[in-house]
């Protein structure tokens, strides 16, 4: 298994087929998802020589702690549908990746569980303002007392997406929410997202001592409030076409955002980017467009289906070697070095 396709291709052979559309589609006809991916290919490296790269390191920083790489893991639900071990192994890759792992409000395994299985990892717990606010409340508790750095919460899903194709094949999911097990819910009632609103987030914010990163961002007004709100940053995202789809693509936000919010990055508000990442050019692309930090979502769970912990680590690895690469070929000794001089591209393409 030497790169990214490998792990993909690993998984749509073997992946039963209901699964695998939950995976690998978008919502509806997958606009959205072809669109991110389409709008990195247009960002054109312009490279610089005869520098001196032999001090190269990919070491990041978010939130003022450090990492090995500027590349974490995304959200995602119930990770024992890919591998037995689930959440378990991902943080115990995200351990010794020395990166940040984005725990889903919808894990097949416990947070306390996870926190405990690798306490040396960075764990950020991602979460949604539902409807119940206790819950909403009680999962910020468990995030303070398991040891979460930052709180992520989702707003890219105030109601559900369609997906026609999940409704179509056979397909139930086999794993439980677990996390959800303890709160007294009918009817699924505390999932219920749609009266959720920036005054809330405010609360939340308030109600809490860990950061709070606003994960779905895709517009400048937005990136906006979530700064006014007293967010310590944005993830800009489109759910990795999930949600609409015709959206813009992540790397075409990125680039509005940095241009019509460009006090932002002076106070300290940090700017990381989901959705469309497949290789460590794609990473190079968004750091050199402004993004602080990047985070994967299927890329992981490639690897985490191909062979648990290690499958996952190596896919982390293949990134992080690749941007080092490209950093030696563009001139490059440190994250900081990558900037806008290094790319070029015009958006709307
Ligand atoms: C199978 C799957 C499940 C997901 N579950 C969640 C989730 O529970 N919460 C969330 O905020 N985002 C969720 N996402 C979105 C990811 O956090 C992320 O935004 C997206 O996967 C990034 O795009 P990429 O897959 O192209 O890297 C999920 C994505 C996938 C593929």
């Amino acid at each position: 298994m030497v790169t990214i396709e490998d792990y993909e291709d690993y998984a749509k052979q073997r992946l039963p087929f209901g699964l695998l559309e939950y995976l690998q589609r978008g919502a509806d006809k997958d606009a959205t998802l072809g669109r991110n991916v389409e709008a990195f290919s247009k960002v054109k490296v312009i490279p610089r020589y005869l520098i001196d790269v032999s001090n190269r390191t990919t070491k990041a920083e978010a939130l003022g702690k450090q990492f090995k790489l500027p590349i974490g893991i995304s959200p995602s639900g119930l990770h024992k549908r890919w591998h037995p071990d689930g959440e378990l192994a991902t943080v115990r890759a995200a351990q010794s990746a020395g990166t940040i792992m984005i725990v889903s409000s919808a894990a097949s395994v416990l947070f306390e569980d996870i926190a405990a299985e690798a306490p040396d990892a960075e764990k950020w717990l991602q979460i949604f303002m539902v409807d119940n606010k206790s819950v909403t409340y009680d999962f910020v508790k468990r995030a303070e007392e398991s040891g979460f750095g930052a709180l992520v919460v989702t707003i890219d899903m105030p109601v559900k997406a369609l997906r026609y194709f999940n409704k179509k094949s056979d397909w139930k999911d086999q794993h439980k929410m677990v996390n959800y097990d303890r709160y007294d819910h009918p009817n699924r009632k505390p999932f219920l997202r749609d009266q959720a609103t920036w005054a809330q987030l405010q609360e939340l914010i308030n109600s809490t001592a860990l950061p709070v990163i606003v994960k779905g961002v895709l517009t400048p007004e937005d990136a906006r409030l979530a700064y006014e709100h007293g967010a310590k940053g944005i993830l800009i995202s489109n759910h990795g076409g999930r949600q609409i789809d015709g959206t813009i693509s992540t790397i075409e936000a990125l680039s509005n955002i940095v241009k019509e919010f460009p006090e932002a990055s002076l106070n300290g508000f940090e700017i990381y980017l989901d959705s469309g990442i497949r290789s460590g050019l794609d990473v190079f692309r968004a750091l050199a467009i402004g993004a602080k930090f990047v985070f994967v979502g299927r890329a992981p769970m490639w690897g985490l289906f191909h062979s648990g912990q290690q499958g996952l680590e190596n896919v982390m690895e293949i990134l992080r070697n690749e941007l080092e690469t490209l950093m030696g070929q563009t001139g490059c000794n440190t994250l900081q070095d990558i900037n806008s001089n290094l790319v070029q591209y015009q958006f709307p393409f």
